[in-house]
């Protein structure tokens, strides 16, 4: 059964440049720079996933799919805006994450100019795929993971949580609608977890390096236990997504997701309606 979630656009900005600019939980450095690196890919990532569902709903005949799709383009870029100012801030602290950032940039550039059509859908539902269940893991464990920390990255990630939720269907939809090949499916899937890990891992360490945790054998211990965890959080959902009749709004959100949505936008904790936040998606599909 489907749950009849509404894709609602939230104007909102956060003042993530009042928080802890990088070490967000300091009894948890391992979980805060992990959830710094995988922040780090999504300004570039998000306008892809915009240029690439744009593209696919060409395809797309059902209405209330394409009403979706300008959904989801515009939740998907005002994430970039905000995920693009914190990234900002870490750079004053972690000056090598320009590194990073351009070599992410540079991959989904030449993705962008070289792959089909097709294969960017793949990869944009792939992810999606996986940042639905991260946002399921992480409203399931807000309590834990916030208590005492910067409450404006925590407010920043319960919204992107959410809207991610929100919209999980919607790339999966528009692949369906361009192909319905169970390989690709497969293939984009696969693909987008091998490269999330291969642009997450080095940035986790050099992160725990400059706040001097690298060659402490606790921090490993507690690395470790993190991978362990988040690989058997995304075991149920790769194979969810593996099955022949698979749809992603058939997947149950946890319910923390209920009590966020319920409530009222000026109250989500440490966040602020913007009157001037452009909602549309044009210019930071342009980007990458
Ligand atoms: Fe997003
Ligand atoms: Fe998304």
């Amino acid at each position: 059964m489907s749950e009849a979630v509404e894709i609602r656009v939230r104007p909102l900005t956060f003042e993530v440049e009042q928080g802890a600019g990088g070490l967000w939980n300091p009894r948890r450095p391992e979980l805060s720079h992990t959830l710094n690196a995988f922040q780090l890919a999504l300004p570039y990532l998000e306008p892809y996933f915009i240029d690439a569902i744009r593209g696919g709903a060409e395809h797309v005949a059902d209405p209330k799919l394409k009403a979706e799709v300008l959904a989801f383009c515009a939740q998907e870029a005002n994430h970039s805006r905000q995920h693009k100012r914190y990234c900002r801030l870490l750079q004053r602290r972690y000056p090598r994450l320009k590194e990073f950032e351009t070599s992410i940039q540079q991959s989904l550039v030449r993705s962008r100019q070289t792959d089909p059509l097709e294969w960017r859908l793949a990869y944009t539902a792939g992810y999606e795929a996986i940042t639905a269940q991260l946002s399921r893991w992480m409203l399931r464990n807000a309590d834990d993971w916030f208590e005492g920390a910067d409450p404006h990255f925590a407010a920043l990630m319960k919204w992107h949580a959410a809207e991610e939720l929100e919209h999980r269907h919607v790339a999966y939809d528009v692949l369906r609608a361009v192909s319905t090949s169970y390989g690709l499916r497969a293939k984009g899937l696969f693909g987008a977890m091998k490269k999330t890990l291969a642009d997450i891992v080095p940035v986790v360490t050099y992160m725990l390096e400059v706040d001097g945790y690298s060659a402490r054998l606790d921090s490993k211990a507690r690395r470790l236990k993190l991978r362990l965890q988040f690989s058997l959080e995304l075991l149920p959902a790769v194979r969810r997504y593996l099955m022949p009749g698979y749809n992603p709004a058939h997947d149950r959100s946890p319910p923390q997701l209920a009590e966020w949505l319920s409530q009222p936008e000026h109250m989500v904790a440490a966040a602020s309606v913007d009157p001037n936040l452009d909602s549309s998606s044009d210019a930071l599909a342009a980007e990458v």
